[in-house]
């Protein structure tokens, strides 16, 4: 049986007609466990627009929920709120087919956009604070630079007062329901988490101007609607208060500890470190890269106070794993980190050392020299690397007295 592919009313006169990819796994390099969704939005005003359009393969998905509602040739205007082509990719083709009177981007989102697709592609700027008069409505634009790319605006719909946030707020899950208060609230806050720690952690500083113009703004935002994931209907304020502490990178009296392994040498550095951690007063998660996906250990380190990075040395390099990881981190560029290295090693021994620079680079504030045991750990190998977890421990009470995020129930 072919499902049946229909736009979903949001609002008054207002519908989402996205498209949602169940069996994606690889957001570029970002493992995306729960799919996600790719949001588009028509709004029923006089000049009826489509907010984003959706990924290239999804395109007939995105005309199907279109055609549920109205003949999409009725489409006045389309509105790219961000150019990366999860949101863009079937934009051409849809303005070929629809034929729309204009297509409305930031200043930067008509460059972008332009070098996507070339000339074929008219596109009219708009400037921040614009209004678009829609006839029975309005829309206006707030440029949000930089989250997540420069082009990035967002929309407010003033009849029903929606915004329309693009990628800011949103999250990769993909689910039969459309709102925030039809869905469990536990897997949407560590989603929530998993977005912005693997796409907006390098962002901050763009991410809190954004937050302190769209909340001095006075508008009344009665549904928020990302371009992934659910709509925000009821519980926008708590997500305004993740955004506000992790754009102000606060964190906790917690240790990410982050390891491979050739000969379990470096696992049982790993183990005790995270001994020493515990015993020290701080919180361990210790995370074996067989078994932990990067993006799941940037999820981690988001309100982490800690990173501590073992690795074996193999062919006088740190461990593929680990380096591969470790890279990962240094793009995400997380602020005040306490840490160290660790490692085992055979011959020579670089990888500790190797981490140790890489560590330096990511200015993470490191407690100690690295701890490295050659073979087989000893039982004065093990000591030290307890003893590193403990320093880590005392360097992190200081630092954030704050145990947990969110205190136990
Ligand atoms: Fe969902 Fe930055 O694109």
């Amino acid at each position: 049986m072919t499902q049946e592919l229909t736009g979903v009313k949001i609002a008054d006169r207002v519908y989402w007609v996205g498209a949602v990819d169940r069996e994606i796994r690889n957001f570029h390099g970002y493992l995306t466990s729960r799919g996600t969704t790719y949001n588009a939005f028509l709004v029923l005003a006089d000049k009826i627009t489509l907010i984003d359009t959706v990924k290239a393969p999804f395109y007939d998905e995105l005309m199907a929920r279109i055609s549920s509602v109205i003949d999409p040739a009725k489409i006045d205007y389309i509105v790219s709120n961000h150019s990366e082509m999860d949101h863009t990719g079937c934009l051409p083709r849809v303005a070929a087919a629809v034929k729309p009177e204009k297509v409305f981007a930031s200043q930067q989102g008509r460059a972008a956009l332009g070098e996507h697709f070339g000339a074929g592609l008219e596109v009219v700027a708009v400037s921040d604070a614009q209004a678009l008069d829609l006839g029975s409505d309005k829309l206006s634009f707030f440029e949000t630079r930089m989250c997540h790319w420069p082009d990035s605006m967002v929309s407010y719909l003033h009849g029903p007062g929606v915004l329309f946030s693009q990628d800011a707020f949103g999250m990769h899950l993909a689910s039969a329901e459309r709102f925030d208060d039809e869905l469990d609230a536990s897997p949407l806050e560590h989603e929530l988490a998993k977005y912005y720690a693997n796409i907006l952690m390098p962002l901050a500083a763009p991410i809190k101007k954004a937050l302190a113009k769209l909340t001095g703004s006075g508008l009344d935002f009665k549904l928020v609607a990302p371009d992934h994931g659910p709509i925000w209907r009821r519980n926008f304020p708590r997500v305004l208060e993740l955004y506000e502490r992790w754009s102000g990178s606060r964190r906790t009296r917690k240790a990410v500890v982050v390891y491979d392994t050739m000969w379990q040498s470096t696992r049982k550095m790993a183990e005790a470190v995270g001994d020493g951690l515990t015993a020290g007063g701080a919180t361990a998660v210790v995370m074996p890269l067989e078994g932990s996906h990067r993006s799941d250990v940037a999820t981690e380190v988001l309100d982490a106070g800690a990173l501590i990075v073992g690795s074996p040395t193999m062919n006088n390099q740190i461990f593929p794993t680990v380096a591969d990881v470790m890279c990962y981190l240094q793009g995400l560029r997380p602020a005040g980190l306490i840490g160290a290295a660790f490692g085992s090693y055979g011959w020579s021994g670089e990888a500790a050392k190797l981490l140790s620079c890489m560590l330096d680079a990511m200015k993470v504030e490191q407690v100690a020299e690295p701890v490295r045991a050659k073979y087989v750990p000893s039982a004065e190998d093990l000591s030290a690397c307890r003893e590193l977890g403990a320093k880590v421990a005392r360097r992190l009470t200081e630092a954030y007295p704050v145990r947990f995020a969110t205190p136990p129930p």
